[in-house]
């Protein structure tokens, strides 16, 4: 069976910057208290109109110009968005309208800050399998236009921020070096494996309950003056969770290949909060260079967190061909899960 390969990658974030001292100016928060709780210095926001698929489709034309690819060349497309631009149809079918492409299943993944490596499982799987041989993952997200600007949702509206960013996976053959050299000297490149987990005993714990076709109507002027439209969050569970289950999603990941942490050169975790960060890298053991964060620019991009990141990881030069990378998310569900990659 090949390997699956990272072909490629891209990314886009809105243009309009917005600082902590501007969400000051909408709700009762400081730059002080966001900076200390969350390392969040600025966020991006859309402009009205601009959708997740916009942005999606503008990481996965970076992404297919870096792979030196068109869009018709791919054969299948896998989403993954918490903030879908519609209740439905998924977001998978605009992005491949905005694409100019047609005819090659999309695939919306629901698995909020997780679902990146959600998708990379499922991509993987159905490369390794020969099922489809180029797959577009992207990860967008819009949590402006969802967010309460205000002090009753000051809680999430500083944690939150709009962006997206795309991989081309491919298989890898002996040529690429998927294969080693032969000789045991030269590492197998690609997608080494990929673990995902979930535990709905949390659901509740960080969650948008509106609109729910559980209700009836599902969308009524009594849910909206609730908030119930808005993220809720038991912040302190989310924390106390994210900072274990990351760790234990990276042993888990390096016990099935029978490696160590040691032979890791960089993490990248899900950009939840940096203090998130942080603990996972204490936890871990790792040195301030085999871990990277921009959560500072960018605020929590959910399921855009992890691709974002890989994507400016790789032009800042910080990972070499036949490096150790580890990815790792927690979000809500809860879900989390990690991915090991020879680069
Ligand atoms: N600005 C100023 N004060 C705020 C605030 C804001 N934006 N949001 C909440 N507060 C207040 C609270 O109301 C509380 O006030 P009180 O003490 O008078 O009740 C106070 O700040 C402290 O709140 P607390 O919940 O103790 O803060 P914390 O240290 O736990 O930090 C989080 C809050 C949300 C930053 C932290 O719990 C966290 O990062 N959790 C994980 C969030 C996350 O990563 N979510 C996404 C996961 S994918």
């Amino acid at each position: 069976m090949p390997r699956t390969h990272i072909l490629s990658t891209g990314f886009r974030v809105p243009d309009r910057v917005v600082t902590n001292d501007d969400l000051a100016s909408m709700m009762d928060t400081s730059d002080a208290w966001i900076r200390q709780r969350s390392g969040i210095e600025e966020r991006r926001w859309v402009e009205e109109g601009e959708a997740g698929s916009d942005l999606g489709a503008a990481a996965a034309a970076m992404a297919l110009e870096r792979a030196g690819m068109k869009a018709e060349d791919l054969d299948c497309l896998i989403v993954a968005t918490l903030s879908p631009d519609h209740f439905f149809p998924g977001t998978g079918v605009f992005l491949q309208r905005k694409l100019g492409i047609r005819d090659i299943p999309c695939l919306d993944v629901r698995n909020q800050c997780t679902g990146f490596l959600y998708g990379l499982s499922i991509a993987d799987a159905w490369i390794r399998t020969g099922r489809y041989e180029r797959i577009l993952l992207v990860g967008t997200e819009v949590h402006s236009t969802g967010l309460h600007r205000n002090d009753f949702g000051r809680d999430t509206a500083v944690l939150f921020g709009d962006g997206a960013g795309a991989v081309i996976l491919g298989p890898v053959g002996p040529a690429e070096g998927g294969r080693g050299d032969g000789n045991g000297s030269a590492p197998e490149r690609g997608i080494l494996s990929v673990h995902i987990h979930a535990d709905g005993r949390f659901a509740e714990k960080l969650w948008v309950e509106a609109p729910a076709s559980k209700y009836d109507p599902l969308i009524s002027h009594e849910h909206i003056d609730a908030g119930l439209t808005c993220p809720s969050m038991d912040g302190r569970e989310v924390f106390r969770q994210a900072v274990s289950r990351m760790p234990e999603a990276v042993r888990e990941a390096l016990d099935a290949e029978g490696l160590s942490i040691d032979e890791v050169d960089m993490v990248i975790a899900h950009q939840a909060n940096l203090r998130i960060c942080q603990m996972v890298q204490r936890a871990l053991g790792l040195s301030d260079d085999r871990i990277y964060n921009n959560i500072q620019r960018y605020g929590n991009t959910t399921a855009a967190s992890l691709p974002i990141a890989l994507h400016e990881c790789v032009e800042e030069g910080r990972l070499r061909c036949g490096d150790l990378l580890c990815l790792t998310a927690f979000g809500s569900g809860f879900t989390w899960g990690s991915a090991l990659i020879r680069w």
